[in-house]
């Protein structure tokens, strides 16, 4: 049994998972897949358990969060479960004025654009997410050997939501901002590093053994100001959860140019969508990180037989990666047929299998 810098509750099976052995970059009986956004969408059984409860209501709610998390892995037999909740879960709980609005997504009502603005995100206690360690307890205890992965919103993405006031196509209050005022900027993503790295340290003590570090839209940015203006608070991100000794997947949409400087970040395992394909990635990102991903998931519309080319696509120019993590190039997409990821699943293990 692998003995962590910080005690955590962990099952002995889970260490030895095929997920957390090729986050590790070991040897597997088969390549492990997930999905992100596997719980929830189009799957019938969370729908029904959805039923008139409004979203955020729903993360609160530790027993539901456990069945809406154990669906997929019943349903697709994936090799690990992904925490049920949201990005905007710890903005929320720290009294940030948002609500996630059907169709839309999350919105704020006061975006925040000032000195004074900033002053409204305050640090997040654990006591401010109590339910979030209830249901990861509850989860650990039904998920077996099954690894849990935690997550959270990177400080780019966050503040993107929290300066626009909403989903974004071009970013362009948060880019006026970074520009135009970089010590504001720079002090909100430090805050924000900051809820950021007391939520997933919250998950962690509550028995997640991996977590993953969404910075979806951080694709906007150039190399250049990523490095400037980003990397500093997501470095401060991995930096405070390093001594869990778990592994620490980043992810990110249209990151081509910038996956060498998501891996410097700090992560252990970085997150690929499928405009780069896995062998030049690991040209981009180096040596000693796994690579998680990357079929496009509007692939899964397509017929089996074009799945299973495109799957085998990503398996060949995975071939000869220490450490990879099948997954979507991002996450699974709203009206996909579930049968579809339950054979995509089986596909993967078959022709992976060692
Ligand atoms: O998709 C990503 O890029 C992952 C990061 C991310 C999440 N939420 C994680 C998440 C982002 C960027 C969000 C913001 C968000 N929240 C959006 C996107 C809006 C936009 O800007 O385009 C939306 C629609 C929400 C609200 C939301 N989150 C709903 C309605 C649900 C439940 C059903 C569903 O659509 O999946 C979520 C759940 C959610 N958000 C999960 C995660 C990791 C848990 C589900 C899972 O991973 O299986």
């Amino acid at each position: 049994m692998r003995v962590s810098a910080i005690d955590k509750p962990e099952n002995p099976a889970v260490a030895e998972s095929a997920f957390l052995k090729a986050c590790r970059r070991e040897p597997v009986p088969h390549t492990p897949v997930w999905f992100m956004r596997q719980a929830g969408r189009s799957l019938p059984e969370y729908l029904k358990v959805r039923e008139g409860i409004p979203m955020l209501e729903s993360c609160m709610r530790p027993e539901l969060v456990t069945e809406i998390t154990l669906q997929p892995v019943r349903r697709h037999g994936v090799d690990a479960a992904i925490y049920f909740s949201d990005i905007v879960v710890p903005l929320k709980a720290i009294g940030v004025d948002l609500d996630i609005k059907p169709g839309v997504g999350p919105v704020v009502e006061q975006p925040i654009r000032s000195r004074a603005d900033l002053e409204r995100l305050r640090d997040l206690t654990p006591e401010d997410v109590s339910y979030v360690t209830e249901a990861i307890r509850m989860l650990t205890a039904e998920l077996g050997p099954t690894p849990l992965i935690g997550f959270a919103g990177a400080p780019f993405t966050l503040a993107s939501y929290l300066v626009e006031g909403g989903p974004s196509k071009n970013h362009e209050h948060t880019k006026a901002l970074m520009y135009g005022d970089p010590e504001l900027w720079a002090d909100l993503l430090d805050r924000l590093a900051g809820i950021t790295a007391a939520f997933l340290k919250v998950q962690i003590e509550a028995g997640a053994s991996a977590v993953q570090l969404f910075d979806s839209w951080v694709g906007a940015l150039a190399p250049a100001d990523y490095r400037r203006s980003v990397m500093p608070a997501s470095k401060k991100v991995f930096e405070a959860v390093a001594p869990y000794d778990v592994p620490r997947i980043h992810f990110g949409v249209g990151t081509g140019e910038l996956l060498g400087l998501m891996g410097e970040a700090g992560a252990d395992v970085v997150g690929v969508d499928w405009r780069v394909p896995l062998d030049e990635a690991v040209r981009r990102v180096g040596p000693g990180k796994a690579l998680q991903g990357n079929l496009d998931p509007a692939v899964l519309f397509s017929s089996r037989e074009a799945v299973e080319t495109k799957t085998r696509e990503v398996l060949d120019a995975a071939a000869g990666l220490e450490g990879h993590i099948f997954n979507l190039g991002h996450g699974v997409l709203p009206t996909t047929d579930p049968g579809a990821l339950t054979r995509l699943t089986e596909y993967v293990h078959e022709q992976t299998a060692r």
